[in-house]
């Protein structure tokens, strides 16, 4: 079986969120998507409106995610690569190249972002 990660916030849930994991979940069996938790988002600054719970659990009940695991920390890809057998590793284009020390321990995609559309963008929108 081949296994696919990977990662994000997932705040405020959307189509650009959509399309990245059913793309990802193309290429493999298995798709493990790591959410970030609040503890987490709280040490890079960033507030979700959603907390963990509900992030982690929107996205598990989509037809191609196989299982959700915590992002707890920066430094957690290597194990969770090693650890869950992973084959692919995939991310959005806006961390192209970021995540490339990984390509030791497993295929690194970088697949486009879908346009025009972010939670941030999403947040700033409802402000107006
Ligand atoms: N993503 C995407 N297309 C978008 C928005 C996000 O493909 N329009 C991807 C990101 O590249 C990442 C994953 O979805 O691989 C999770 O991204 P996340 O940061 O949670 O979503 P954003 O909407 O970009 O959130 P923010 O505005 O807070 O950065």
């Amino acid at each position: 079986m081949k296994k696919v990660i990977t990662y994000g916030t997932f705040d405020l849930f959307h189509y650009g969120h959509l399309r990245i994991l059913e793309r990802a979940r193309y290429y493999g069996d298995y798709l493990i998507v790591a959410v970030s938790t609040d503890e987490f988002n709280a040490l890079k600054g960033k507030i979700c409106t959603y907390p963990y719970e509900h992030r982690s659990k929107i996205v598990a009940a989509l037809k191609f995610v196989d299982e959700v695991i915590p992002e707890n920390n920066w430094e957690q890809k290597i194990d969770d690569i090693k650890n869950n057998g992973v084959d692919v590793f995939v991310m959005g284009n806006d961390w192209e190249g970021k995540f490339d020390f990984l390509k030791k321990y497993c295929e690194v995609i970088y697949l486009p972002r879908t346009d025009n559309i972010s939670t941030t963008q999403i947040k700033e929108d409802i402000r107006k």
